[in-house]
């Protein structure tokens, strides 16, 4: 273990951060120096088109700035929106990292960057033309300001490289996710007017090394990547092929970056991975080897005050002794992403997920026997191939039954390359994808509405995040079940902060409540 802590590289002083808020900026102070960089929030960002509804809604194509702090800097600006998964959104920040290393800083007004990059999205198709559509916007920015580069970036950089660089001659570098280290020498040949591409996928990239650049943070919470790739290749899905095959990242860096950000302020992490639950690592030295709930005890131990997520669990993996972990750190936030896809075992087979609908609520009920005040997450697609009226009313139950607190919601979108293209038929028409798609977000809001009604009256443990979007007067923040919690501020508190907040009102979506003094209340 030693050796291990002895080779880790420091975090990069950019990200070394104490955070303080003002109405709707963030100003930034770096290593005590009262030295205030102002972070704008994407929500007013200018130039942010039509939103694809992906994973987060209110996150896609954001803007991603910090206009950072360099000694050295080269005098360029870089300017870069992201698209899809919060793994994007965390790669942006490796990205950030690179380049700042390069000498550029970044920028959130697109017209003035001397570089415009687009961390992309191929889940699913609306994502991939969301994309295209910005893609025409650079090059509208760029015919006003020759010189200016534009690149894409992730997933949709090894699918599209041919058409993007040759064909259309949209863009001018493409780099694939797990070629990132290669940006300064790819922005040096494209600078010279010359093919600039790597899509290579690789089975050791893990960035380990590089300390992300925090890019529009609140400063209370972070995401940590601790794996890249799957291996799952379930038949809908094309990231095996966008991101590659699964690797761990070691947990020594891990932890060093979980401990280098309580350390500047941050309060909460979330690790990151397609499918953390098959995280896996063997020290090459000494042959120990460091399993998922293993990893979570780690990052836990850093400090009790210091709140630990992650995101994504897969239901076949899911193993009793990260619930054990869960229910005995404290800190170890009791909310799990477990997605479902389907509630029928003939799709679920079709769909090649490794598990049953039996399977599936078996591992609901151990959640619920080990940590009974869980929340419960999901992913659900609707009308996959071949999908019946009744496979869909099986999902329709399923939901019913595994109460969850809320569900990412999609109709099935077919993807090249994947098992479900090659080999089935997408023979469920649009109209009735969108029909059953409606039925099930019906389903889910009623009962994230009944769920949440239950809670009036409860006292929760909140970390307060911020100010709330809709007023300076009131804070927002999560619980331990990741349920957002508007409540009026007390003086004296700050972002970053624990408080008791007893639950007064709750619609689907948020809690309203109060600050109290009694955790029992
Ligand atoms: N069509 C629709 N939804 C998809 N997802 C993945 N691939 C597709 C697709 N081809 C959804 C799954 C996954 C989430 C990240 O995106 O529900 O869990
Ligand atoms: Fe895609 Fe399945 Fe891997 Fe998730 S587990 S990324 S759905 S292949």
């Amino acid at each position: 273990m030693p050796q291990s802590i002895r080779l880790y590289i420091k975090r990069s002083t950019v990200s070394d951060l104490n955070c303080l808020k003002e109405g709707d900026h963030h100003f930034i102070q770096i290593n005590q120096n009262k030295n205030p960089y102002k972070l704008l929030m994407y929500n007013d960002n200018p130039t942010l088109d039509h939103l694809v509804k992906t994973i987060d809604p209110m996150r896609q194509g954001e803007v991603l700035d910090f206009p950072g702090h360099q000694e050295k800097g080269n005098g360029k600006l870089f300017y870069i929106e992201s698209f899809g998964c919060q793994m994007n959104f965390s790669d942006s920040e490796i990205v950030a990292a690179v380049l700042h290393g390069a000498g550029y800083r970044s920028t959130r007004n697109m017209e003035e960057a001397d570089l415009i990059l687009v961390n992309t999205c191929s889940i699913r198709e609306k994502a991939e033309d969301t994309v295209r559509k910005r893609l025409y916007i650079y090059n509208k920015v760029k015919s006003s300001k020759p010189g200016t580069l534009i690149g894409v970036l992730g997933c949709m950089a090894e699918r599209m490289k041919k058409n993007l660089l040759e064909e259309e001659k949209l863009v001018d570098l493409v780099v694939g996710p797990d070629a990132y280290r290669d940006m300064p020498k790819l922005l040096e040949s494209a600078e010279d007017g010359h093919r600039a591409i790597n899509v290579q996928l690789s089975r050791e990239e893990t960035y380990a090394d590089i300390s992300p650049v925090r890019l529009d943070s609140n400063g209370v919470a972070a995401f940590i990547s601790i794996m890249r790739g799957c291996d799952n290749m379930c038949s809908f899905c094309v990231v095996p092929f966008t991101r590659g095959r699964e690797r761990s990242r070691d947990p020594f860096s891990i932890v060093a970056e979980a401990r280098d950000l309580f350390d500047t302020g941050y309060r909460e992490i979330t690790l990151l991975g397609q499918n953390v639950d098959s995280y896996h690592w063997k020290n090459p030295e000494t042959g120990e080897e460091v399993n998922f709930a293993q990893l979570l005890r780690m990052c836990a131990d850093v400090n009790p005050d210091l709140r630990v997520r992650f995101s994504t669990s897969h239901p076949k993996d899911m193993t009793d002794e990260v619930l054990y972990a869960m229910a005995e750190k404290e800190n170890i936030c009791n909310y799990i992403h477990l997605p479902i896809q389907s509630g029928s075992n003939r799709i679920l087979e079709l769909m090649r997920r490794g598990y049953t609908r039996e399977w599936y609520m078996g591992r609901i009920h151990a959640i619920r026997r080990i940590i009974p005040e869980c929340a419960i997450s999901s992913d659900i697609i609707a009308g996959f191939c071949t999908e019946t009226e009744a496979d869909h009313q099986e999902t329709l139950d399923i939901i019913r039954q595994a109460q969850y607190s809320m569900s990412y919601m999609f109709y099935y979108s077919e993807r090249p390359n994947t098992y479900a293209q090659r080999n089935l038929k997408d023979d469920v028409s649009l109209e009735i994808k969108k029909r059953r798609l409606s039925e099930i977000i019906a389903l889910q809001n009623s009962i994230s509405r009944q769920l949440n009604q239950s809670d009036i009256g409860k006292t929760y443990k909140v970390l307060i995040e911020g100010d709330s979007k809709k007023s300076a007067e009131d804070f927002k923040g999560r619980n331990s079940q990741n349920k957002m919690i508007i409540f009026p501020k007390n003086p004296g508190l700050k972002p970053g902060d624990y408080v008791y907040v007893e639950v007064l009102d709750a619609t689907s979506a948020t809690l309203k409540g109060r600050i109290t003094q009694n955790p029992q209340s």
